[in-house]
């Protein structure tokens, strides 16, 4: 038989906490801890106790068992918070697809895991005037960012430009020059230059209120302040009118380019002392991209943090930024390499996966190509990208043709943006780009996280006009289908104003079997 400690000691390197094991730091306390772990447990036996842990995807105590999230749909404006499947577990995603089904779904709230009561709701219009919907930011579609924790079904947060959460009244959060730590993971692969896909410490005003009022994670690859080696994206420290890759603005070596699906990235300062670090949210350990003293120009030491929370949005509401949010938490405390490393550890356990590894189907999730039906012009033509412009056209594609062209013929179906019932094609080799009509020509676009666009990426499946393969007919105009006319995309009616409404060839145009995906 194992002995007690034995068996506790077995439990926690289960639950990820090896680097902290092996660095002698938890083993006092953690042995007589529960046998699943946290993140925040391993902060708080690091004596840098969790101020604020927000995640849509899992708990981040091994004794959590409240809500992650509130959802609301728009067929009746109701809400509903989304919990977990166990104690210190998974999300319970099928709540939100029941709860949506048939219509959409955004992430009102995202609740605060520590107790501190530092929920995150909608960003209101600051400095900046927020998107044009009416100033204050919008909020995320619930089901744009879908992945697995540890095999089961789960929902990030995606922040389209124009989404932004904040909290500007909190409680336990640093101010002024006060030692705190953070990490979020995001999509390595989903961002852009604006400014500022941003999560931690920010003004309370939301305003900007200068250098040092700001002490926040941003992922990206804005060359505005700072940058790092390659092309970016970059993690880097937003510490007002400043992104920072290393001691000062401009152009740090020692940042790398980091992109992986899954990224793990940290932020930490205290007194003339900050760091950023990050690493693959999979496997592996973290590595140092900044490890110094505060900035040496003007107003960055002391800093003047004023301990708000934002999340994908700048400290002023700058809200031009991209990114997809899974998990972040803010620290009390400088939180020790070991202790973050042990976090690493962790995260890789929870097991994150994108989870679309089914193939050929029109289930959310699914990689297919659509091929063309009508005959003879073009049964080896596929629904793809261009790659000179936005258009959707269609071409042949075959076996030997080109990387590239099999990837703008290959799309993730994803549940409809629109209606959770229907669906959205989402391109394969440029993620958080959509399928979408506009003036009824089909383009690629990203998302910009408004309500037109959601309609206009939004097709519902139905039995093939031809009669063979589906139809895929728009949400916002019913009469028209997805059609390819003249080897390019549109929606059409069968007749109509338009010359693609044409009704020569309307039902196999219309008409599109689900295939293997070419990539
Ligand atoms: O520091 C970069 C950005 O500058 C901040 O996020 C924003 O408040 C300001 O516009």
């Amino acid at each position: 038989m194992i002995n007690p400690p034995r068996r506790a000691q077995r439990a926690l390197l289960a639950a990820g906490a090896t680097a902290a094991l092996a660095a002698g730091l938890l083993t006092s306390t953690a042995t007589s801890q529960a046998a699943t772990q946290g993140p925040c447990d391993i902060y708080a036996a690091g004596n840098t106790p969790c101020v604020a842990a927000h995640s849509t995807t899992r708990a981040l105590y091994g004794a959590y068992n409240g809500p992650l999230y509130q959802i609301k749909r728009a067929s009746d404006n109701t809400t509903k918070d989304i919990g977990l499947l166990n104690a210190g577990g998974v999300a319970d995603a099928a709540a939100q697809d029941s709860f949506c089904a048939g219509t959409s779904c955004v992430i009102t709230v995202i609740y605060d895991q520590s107790g501190k009561g530092n929920k995150l709701t909608q960003a209101l219009r600051g400095y900046w005037p927020g998107p044009a919907e009416g100033g204050n930011d919008n909020l995320a579609n619930a089901f744009e960012a879908p992945i697995t924790v540890g095999g089961h079904k789960a929902y990030g947060v995606y922040v389209a430009p124009g989404t932004g959460y904040r909290n500007n009244n909190t409680n336990g959060i640093a101010t002024g020059d006060q030692p705190e730590g953070m990490y979020a993971i995001f999509d390595g692969t989903n961002y852009n230059g604006g400014c500022c896909f941003d999560y931690g410490n920010a003004e309370t005003t939301g305003n900007d209120d200068g250098n040092g009022t700001m002490e926040a994670l941003y992922f990206g690859n804005s060359k505005g302040w700072g940058w790092g080696s390659g092309n970016g994206p970059w993690v880097m420290a937003d510490l007002e009118n400043g992104l920072f890759s290393g001691v000062n603005r401009g152009f740090n070596a020692g940042d790398p380019t980091v992109n992986h699906r899954f990224l793990t990235a940290t932020l930490k300062g205290g007194p003339n002392q900050w760091a950023i670090r990050g690493g693959n949210a999979q496997s592996g350990s973290l590595s140092t991209f900044y490890n110094g003293i505060r900035p040496t120009v003007g107003g960055y030491n002391p800093m003047k943090k004023q301990g708000a929370i934002i999340l994908g949005i700048g400290g002023d509401n700058s809200n031009t930024g991209r990114g997809t949010f899974y998990e972040g938490v803010m620290t009390s405390g400088y939180p020790s390499d070991a202790t973050e490393n042990a976090v690493q550890a962790n995260i890789t356990a929870a097991g994150y996966s994108s989870g679309s590894t089914s193939t050929g189907s029109l289930t959310p999730g699914s990689r297919i190509s659509l091929r063309a039906t009508t005959a003879p012009c073009c049964t080896s033509h596929y629904l793809r990208h261009n790659d000179a412009d936005t258009k959707v056209v269609i071409s042949s594609i075959n076996s030997s043709s080109s990387a590239t062209d099999k990837a703008d013929a290959t799309w993730i179906v994803r549940a409809g943006l629109a209606n959770t019932s229907c669906l959205s094609f989402e391109s394969a080799n440029k993620p958080g780009q959509f399928l979408r009509h506009y003036n009824y020509q089909l383009n690629l676009n990203a998302d910009d996280g408004g309500s037109a666009f959601a309609q206009d990426a939004t097709f519902c499946s139905t039995t093939g006009n031809s009669g063979t393969g589906n139809s895929f007919q728009s949400v916002n105009f019913p009469t028209k289908y997805l059609r390819h006319y003249n080897y390019t995309a549109y929606i059409a009616s069968n007749g109509g104003t338009n010359t693609w409404d044409s009704t020569t060839s309307w039902a196999q145009d219309t008409s599109w079997l689900t295939a293997s995906p070419w990539s």
